[in-house]
């Protein structure tokens, strides 16, 4: 495996594969690997010549009060666990040639960001979507590859490749879980015994909801006020930020549950922010 820590490297690296028609898919992470980010690494080796994972703890998608400073970080573990699944290429940029000095060029997809987890961080969706059309410069992949865990940043990276004409098939692969069906997340580490057994409520919510919505109550009201409940049993959820059914495509809330429809939930446990969603029927 080939770790380049310089973009300018990586571009000429990228540009020797491309004349070669070699194909590179990347998998744009902030590292603290777990399986569901080997899952998407997994999904790339078989579609490409290349495999390329970057992991690059982004400043600019965090808000002053949130967690950049401490966000879990284990290089060596990182390396390894690659190298285990023969990656191609390690992409780890030092912030300063990423953001040098008078960096001032931002991406954003409007409307879309301000919704769901955008309401509650202001400006977040920015800096994934600034971040994402470095990387895919930097890179220059014929594909990348996000996972379903995350909707919204999938849904606004797709948007922005397609409104911005970059060449690149942007691949949404499966929320992998833990064996209890808590989506895995580099935030989990987060969590203290009692918060992470606290958090199996989110997936289990999310799955008698779509049992309802199956049995045929589909109207917004009884799906806000069955979550609510389902998630209220919880004493240690200290806030609730969103849990309900939303359109795929725009984000809006539905005014009622039909196939295809999002559920997505965001609340935190103590401290700890966890997001999560289903569609229902896919
Ligand atoms: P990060 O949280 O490290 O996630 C990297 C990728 O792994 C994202 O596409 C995310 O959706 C996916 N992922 C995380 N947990 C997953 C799971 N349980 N199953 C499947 N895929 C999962 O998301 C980011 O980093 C950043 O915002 C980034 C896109 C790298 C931009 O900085």
């Amino acid at each position: 495996m080939e770790l380049i820590r310089i973009p300018r490297i990586m571009q000429d690296t990228a540009g020797g594969h491309f004349l070669h028609g070699r194909s590179i898919g990347l998998v744009p992470t902030m590292g603290a690997l777990h399986e569901g980010h080997l899952s998407l690494v997994r999904r790339s080796k078989g579609e490409n010549d290349i495999t390329a994972v970057s992991i690059f703890v982004n400043p600019l998608q965090f808000a002053p009060s949130e967690d950049l400073n401490k966000y879990p970080r284990d290089i060596d573990g990182d390396t390894e666990k690659l190298r285990r699944e023969n990656v191609d290429i390690l992409f780890m940029p030092d912030a300063h040639l990423i953001y040098p000095e008078g960096f001032s060029t931002h991406v954003e997809a409007e409307g879309i960001s301000e919704k769901l987890c955008g309401a509650f961080r202001p400006g977040h969706f920015r800096g994934v979507a600034t971040i994402v059309a470095k990387l895919f410069n930097i890179v220059k992949p014929a594909r990348a590859y996000f996972g379903q865990k995350d909707f919204q940043q999938a849904v606004i990276i797709k948007k922005m490749a397609k409104d911005l004409d970059m060449a690149i098939d942007v691949v949404i692969c499966p929320t992998i879980r833990e064996n209890d069906g808590l989506a895995m997340s580099s935030r989990n580490l987060y969590l203290n015994k009692d918060e992470r057994k606290a958090a199996t409520v989110i997936n289990k919510c999310l799955t008698q909801t779509t049992e309802l919505i199956k049995s045929g109550i589909i109207d917004i009201e009884s799906i806000r006020r069955f979550m609510k409940e389902k998630l209220s049993e919880e004493p240690l959820i200290t806030e609730i930020q969103y849990a309900s059914i939303y359109s795929p495509q725009t984000l809006d809330e539905l005014e009622k549950a039909g196939k295809g429809a999002l559920l997505a939930i965001a609340l935190k446990i103590g401290k700890t922010r966890l997001i999560d969603n289903m569609i229902v029927n896919p």
